[in-house]
């Protein structure tokens, strides 16, 4: 990946240059979807969810651009910190070279560095190979409740073909890794990122 650099930094922090960027990438893979109606003009997660953006460049060029989420959460009986990928996208002129793969890498070693116990997302079922490549561990039978208590939104509802992938980082999130496949996990990380 020669050449390439990543930036991490809080998604409120991003230049605003490499931000309407990445706003543009995500208005084609999702059109008039997270960026809103003002590409780039506006943060595109809940501040409360500590928005991390890390943006693969070459050069000023934005390549691929995730954002880390992160939450409470209660789930067995125990209490965890949650960090979870979200808007994960590579421009559609660079796909299929190894970008998002890279990216995706990346942010699960961020995610542990940055204090996290446990990674947890979900994504479209042809997408689980993706991410099980860069290092993301499949739950099989888990189903992600996003959303919030008074209006959850899991990842079953009618209509999605979901998967959740996780990251068990710290000891005890290891150690208690049986209690999360084949399980609701209430992670309700609210109405902005229903389901980040
Ligand atoms: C998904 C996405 C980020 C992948 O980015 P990318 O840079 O093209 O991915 P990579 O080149 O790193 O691919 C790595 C591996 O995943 C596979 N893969 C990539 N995109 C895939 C897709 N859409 N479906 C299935 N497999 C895919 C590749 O074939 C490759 O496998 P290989 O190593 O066996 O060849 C990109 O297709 C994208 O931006 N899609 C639109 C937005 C989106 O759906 N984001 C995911 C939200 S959960």
């Amino acid at each position: 990946m020669d050449g390439l650099r990543i930036l991490v930094l809080p998604e409120a922090g991003v230049p605003r240059e490499l931000k309407l960027q990445v706003a543009e990438l995500q208005e084609i893979a999702w059109p008039g979807g997270p960026s809103g109606p003002a590409p780039g003009a506006d943060p595109v997660h809940d501040p409360a969810l500590r928005p991390l953006s890390l943006l693969l460049l070459f050069g000023d060029r934005v390549l691929a651009a995730l954002d880390l989420l992160s939450k409470g959460l209660v789930h067995a009986g125990r209490t965890y910190a949650a960090t979870g990928l979200s808007t994960v996208v590579t421009d559609p002129a660079h796909r299929g070279r190894g970008y998002g793969r890279h990216l995706v890498a990346a942010a699960r070693a961020v995610a542990g560095e940055r204090g996290a116990d446990l990674g947890l997302f979900t994504c479209d079922r042809g997408l689980q190979g993706f991410y099980e490549g860069a290092g993301w561990e499949w739950l099989p039978g888990a189903v992600l409740v996003g959303g919030t208590a008074e209006e959850p939104f899991p990842s079953d509802r009618e209509g999605f073909d979901k998967v959740v992938l996780a990251a068990f980082f710290t000891e005890r999130a290891r150690r208690h890794r049986a209690d999360f496949p084949h399980r609701r996990i209430a992670l309700h990380p609210g109405a902005i990122d229903k389901l980040w």
